[in-house]
Formats: structure tokens, C-alpha cells, sequence
């Protein structure tokens, strides 16, 4: 059986860079994405450009009953997987107050059920194909008080912490589970508002998704559990450790200010 790596939220962004760079390093990948991306044609450019099998799904992964018919599919075409990169997930700076009841259950489901359903129904896959490995995208404002994304940290800290459990629990089996906390990485129009319209914090952790795609993978591949992109990253994270929650409040008050005047 050939082995995948298969990336969610491939289409753009962190995804899409981790789809090249895992191809740049010989890995067959599976790029999934919303419908309606050219999806097809980008997992076709990666599998020319670095001479790699490819193949692609579009689906909604809000929906749990898709995340079972990925799997149907990948099992119908006789496809490996031994890395599964949870990758597709959304932020943004908003009043708690103003989010509608479906932005809220749309970031509910895709940064937590989603990742954690794909991760369930991979998990067997992964154990066949081991040694193997999850890498789960969180942030760097996970654990961290955060005003104005409150529920976008909370489900990040979720990503977490479900990681770095799993971590321990799937060793045994093979599994290597990682989980990848970036900063600002300037991808869509969301985030590079907030970088240009922002205050220090907001461009202090700045880094190219390439960058975060390449330290993220390495990474992974060596086994860490929790990572951090670059040496500037790992102290902005000590740093959002010790502060206390009122002086980091302040901090992300004071942009989101900046950001809406
Ligand atoms: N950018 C940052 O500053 C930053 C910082 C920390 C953490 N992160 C995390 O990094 C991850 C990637 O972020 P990014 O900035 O690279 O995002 P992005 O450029 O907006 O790409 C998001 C990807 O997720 C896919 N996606 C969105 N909703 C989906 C759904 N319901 N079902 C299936 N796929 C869906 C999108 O597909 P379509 O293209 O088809 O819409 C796209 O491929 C996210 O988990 C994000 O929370 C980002």
C-alpha cells in the first residue's frame, strides 16, 4: 500500500505550503479543501513539480458525516495514510457579543470537531502505516488570555491540549503527534489586516507560512511534541507565559483598538 500525507485545508496558506514542502521532501499527498478552490489543478502542480503522487478531496469539514466519506474514499482508492496534518481552521477579531450563533458553531466545528473527528477515524490508518505521524495546527495564543478572540484562543488551547495528551497516548502504537503553535503568518485578508493595522504585538511574531510550513514539518518528522516557529516565537510564548492575564489583556484590548480606529 503507497502512504499519503494528508493535509486539510490545502487549498491556501499554511496548508498549501506544507502540501509543497512535503512533496519537496518526496511525500505522496492528499489535499483536501473546501469545493470550489481549484483544488485540483494545485494538487496537480505539486505532483509536477516534484515528481510525487497526488490526489485531492473537497469537502466540508464541519460537517462530521464528509469527514467519514474522506475516509470511505481514501480507503476506496487504497490509499496509506502515515501523516495526517490537521491544518484547516479560522480566526478573526470580533466582539464576543456580535459573532452570530453560525460563525460561532462554524469555529467550533471546524478547530475542534473536526480535528478531533479526523484524528479518530485516521488513527487506525496510522497505526497500519507506522511509524506515522498528526501534526495539529494550534497558535501561539493558545493557554493565552485573549480579548476580542476569545473563542477563537479557546479553541486553539483545545488543539492543544488534546495534542499533547494524544502525544503520550498513540507512542506505543507508532504515532508521533505534534502539535505546531504559529504567530502572525500573513495568508489571507483577515490576518494581514490585522498585521498592518496592528501594534507591536501584532507584527512581533510575524513569519511567511513557507517559513512556518518547513520549521513545522521538520519538527514533526523529529519527534517534538510542541512547536514553536524560531527562536524569536519561543520567547514571544515564554514571554505570554509569565506576563500576568491583566497585562496581556491590556496588550490585545489596546490592538484591537488600534485595529478598529
Ligand atoms: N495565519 C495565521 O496568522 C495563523 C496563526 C496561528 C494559527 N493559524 C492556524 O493555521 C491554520 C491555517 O491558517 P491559514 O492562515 O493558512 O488559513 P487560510 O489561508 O485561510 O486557509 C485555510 C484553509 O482551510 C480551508 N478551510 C476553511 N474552512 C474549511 C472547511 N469548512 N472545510 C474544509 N476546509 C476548510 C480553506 O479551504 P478553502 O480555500 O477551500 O476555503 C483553506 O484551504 C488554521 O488552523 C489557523 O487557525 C493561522
Amino acid at each position: 500500500m503507497l502512504n499519503y500525507t494528508l493535509i486539510t485545508g490545502a487549498s491556501s496558506g499554511i496548508g498549501l505550503e506544507m502540501s509543497r514542502y512535503c512533496a519537496s521532501k518526496g511525500m505522496n499527498i492528499l489535499m483536501a479543501s473546501l469545493p470550489g478552490e481549484d483544488l485540483e489543478p494545485k494538487a496537480q502542480d505539486v505532483a509536477e513539480k516534484y515528481n510525487v503522487k497526488t490526489d485531492f478531496f473537497e469537502c466540508n469539514l464541519t460537517d462530521v458525516s464528509e469527514i467519514d466519506r474522506m475516509k470511505d474514499w481514501v480507503e476506496s482508492k487504497g490509499y496509506g495514510v502515515n501523516f495526517l496534518i490537521n491544518n484547516a481552521g479560522f480566526g478573526g477579531t470580533i466582539e464576543f457579543g456580535d459573532m452570530s450563533g453560525g460563525l460561532i458553531d462554524n469555529m467550533i466545528d471546524l478547530n475542534i470537531k473536526a480535528t478531533t473527528h479526523m484524528m479518530n477515524r485516521f488513527v487506525p490508518s496510522l497505526k497500519q502505516s507506522s511509524p506515522s505521524y498528526i501534526l495539529n495546527v494550534s497558535s501561539l495564543i493558545s493557554n493565552q488570555v485573549a480579548p476580542y478572540k476569545a473563542l477563537y484562543t479557546a479553541t486553539k488551547t483545545f488543539v492543544r491540549n488534546l495534542s499533547v495528551s494524544l502525544a503520550y497516548e498513540l507512542k506505543d502504537d507508532g504515532i508521533s503527534v505534534s502539535v505546531l503553535l504559529p504567530g502572525a503568518t500573513p495568508t489571507n485578508k483577515v490576518v494581514t489586516d490585522q498585521i498592518d493595522k496592528g501594534n507591536f504585538a501584532a507584527r512581533a511574531s510575524v513569519m511567511s507560512a513557507e517559513e512556518v510550513a518547513k520549521i513545522a514539518i521538520d519538527k514533526t518528522l523529529k519527534g517534538v511534541i510542541t512547536i514553536t516557529t524560531g527562536a524569536k516565537n519561543g520567547v514571544i510564548r515564554r514571554l505570554l507565559a509569565s506576563l500576568p492575564g491583566k497585562t496581556v489583556a491590556s496588550i490585545a484590548i489596546n490592538q484591537y483598538k488600534k485595529q478598529n480606529n
